[in-house]
């Protein structure tokens, strides 16, 4: 069934000049991307997108790393698209990754790991509009 899920090419990613390796991986994986916005985040959105994550030990750490460049976020379609492109992301420790992920590729540590990707249909539902509205999104 067709899904879509949001992804963030991090802030690391888009600082090494890999996003365009990155996207051209979720190409050639199959995902259409339905809308794409360059944005560097504050501290207060930041923390409101990584809010389920408010009483991890490094969720200061994590909004401080993701609002130190633009990220990219995306959304993204295929069938299965949410657990698809978190195969195709890897473990969110890089060490963990399995060989030809994007975090085995690109990602430097667990917490600057190139890319982010909705880990629930619940997740999507909030992530997606977080970042876009209906008009920022292409029709399937
Ligand atoms: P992401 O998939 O965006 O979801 C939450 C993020 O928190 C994760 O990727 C990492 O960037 C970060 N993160 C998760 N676990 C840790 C950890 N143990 N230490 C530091 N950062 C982490």
């Amino acid at each position: 069934m067709s899904q879509r899920t949001l992804t963030i090419v991090k802030p690391d990613a888009i600082a090494k000049g890999v996003a365009g390796q990155i996207i051209a991986r979720f190409e050639q994986a199959g995902f259409r991307i339905l809308a794409a916005k360059l944005i560097h985040m504050t501290h207060e959105q930041a923390a409101d997108f990584y809010a389920v994550h408010k009483s991890r030990p490094f969720f200061r750490s994590l909004c401080a790393f993701m609002t130190q460049g633009p990220c990219l976020a995306m959304v993204l379609e295929a069938d299965d698209a949410i657990a698809r492109l978190r195969e195709l992301m890897g473990a969110t420790d890089p060490a963990k990754a399995a060989p030809g992920t994007i975090r085995k590729d690109f990602a430097s540590s667990i917490e600057a790991n190139a890319v982010h990707g909705s880990d629930s249909a619940e997740s999507a539902a909030f992530e997606i509009p977080y970042f876009f509205n209906g008009l920022e999104i292409l029709p399937r």
